[in-house]
């Protein structure tokens, strides 16, 4: 086996943190979507997807090193925003998390000169650098059009749609 087990140990962990967040932007677009506001519901729908991507990529290097991938449970969610912002907000700190976690792993695997999990990380750190700039910039959005959610709606529209620079899978 080529990674050490502390590191698969550690990424069986973070397998269960990538499929959390996959159901619960299924929560977050659900809210959206009975609100009536499409756009916004559609963007979460699609970072779900990205999330079980996140997983996946982790569940195939483990397989690929000869090393067993756990699939998890999950946790209780929250499917109860009082606002847009809250639950948008909720998402950035999801973010949030998930970098120091990522950064955790990339600590882990140094700490075990596990040099090929390091390479495959680095990956995963410049994805949350994408993945926290667009939840912060949703973020500032929803603050600056001061309750106007159409103009939210239109901002997702032109600059998180399917197949833009943003949405876009990262491979
Ligand atoms: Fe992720
Ligand atoms: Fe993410």
């Amino acid at each position: 086996m080529i990674v050490k087990p502390k590191v698969v140990e550690a990424m069986n962990a973070q397998i269960q943190s990538e499929f959390t967040a996959m159901a619960q932007y299924t929560a977050i677009a659900v809210y959206f979507d009975m609100e009536a506001l499409p756009e916004l519901a559609g963007f979460f729908y699609r970072q779900s997807d990205e999330e079980r991507m996140h997983a996946m990529k982790f569940v195939h290097f483990l397989l690929e090193a000869g090393a067993k991938p756990i699939i998890p449970g999950l946790p209780e969610l929250r499917n109860d925003f009082s606002s847009p912002e809250d639950a948008v907000q909720f998402a950035l700190d999801q973010e949030i998390k998930v970098t120091n976690q990522i950064n955790n792993l990339v600590a882990i695997s140094n700490r075990e000169n596990d040099y090929t999990s390091h390479n495959f990380l680095q990956w995963y750190v410049m994805e949350q650098v994408e993945e926290v700039d667009t939840m912060t910039t949703l973020l500032q959005t929803i603050k600056h059009a001061g309750g106007s959610l159409l103009l939210v709606e239109d901002f997702v529209r032109r600059n998180f749609a399917a197949g833009t620079a943003a949405d876009a899978p990262a491979e």
